[in-house]
């Protein structure tokens, strides 16, 4: 499984990236506009950082704007992926995305249908929202296994990217169902990595070693 940090921030990115953690980045509206920084050269900074897909989002809501603004958006840099959102408007620009070259991301999936449209729009990855869906009462993940069943069955190559992903759990769940990618904020991240078995083995490892040292 691929993983993708889910972040504007370049620091985070940065730290990420030096642990040798990530394969790319997503980005959303939401989390780029609260960097304060300008919308172009945030995404540059990230494709500077790491050297693999980086998601940019259209905020376009008619398909000719979309593919206006993602044509310029993928002309920044060769690893962007335009992220379109998941409405009828968003499939039409996917499909002109798609037979111009451009590599997309279909965001705000939640449900096995709408992904199932976006593949046969050609998004080369779809983006499932489990956390939203678990907030709602749903169940996140069983939407990534009725997706990966779908695509399985049909030999469909968009790629499912699990995102919305809030907890270790979601990020252990994701790996064991075969979703192909999934981006997570740098805290699942940091909290995937930690268990309290390691920090206090490595304690006791340090404490012994002094004493031997004596
Ligand atoms: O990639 C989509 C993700 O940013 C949404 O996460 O936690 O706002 O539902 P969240």
């Amino acid at each position: 499984m691929k993983i993708f940090i889910d972040s504007g921030d370049t620091n985070e990115i940065r730290e990420a990236q030096s642990m040798g953690l990530v394969d790319g980045v997503t980005t959303n509206p939401s989390l780029t506009a609260k960097t304060g920084k300008p919308f172009k050269q945030l995404i540059l900074e990230i494709c500077e950082i790491v050297d693999g897909p980086i998601s940019a989002e259209v905020v376009s809501l008619k398909a000719d704007e979309m593919i206006k603004e993602g044509k310029d958006i993928a002309s920044w840099h060769k690893n962007i992926i335009v992220k379109v959102p998941l409405i009828p408007e968003g499939l039409k620009a996917v499909r002109e995305f798609t037979a111009m070259g451009i590599k997309t991301n279909v965001t705000l999936c939640f449900n096995a249908n709408q992904a199932l449209l976006a593949a046969k729009a050609g998004a080369t990855y779809v983006s499932p929202f489990v956390g939203r869906l678990d907030d709602i009462g749903s169940d996140g993940m069983q939407l990534i296994r009725d997706i990966r069943q779908i695509f399985d069955n049909y030999a469909i190559e968009t790629q499912i990217l699990t995102a919305s992903a809030r907890t270790p759990i979601h990020f252990m769940e994701a790996a064991k169902i075969g979703s192909d990618v999934i981006t997570a904020p740098w805290s699942v991240l940091q909290a995937i990595i930690k268990h309290p078995l390691t920090d206090s083995g490595l304690k006791k490892f340090l404490e012994d070693w002094e004493k031997s040292k004596k």
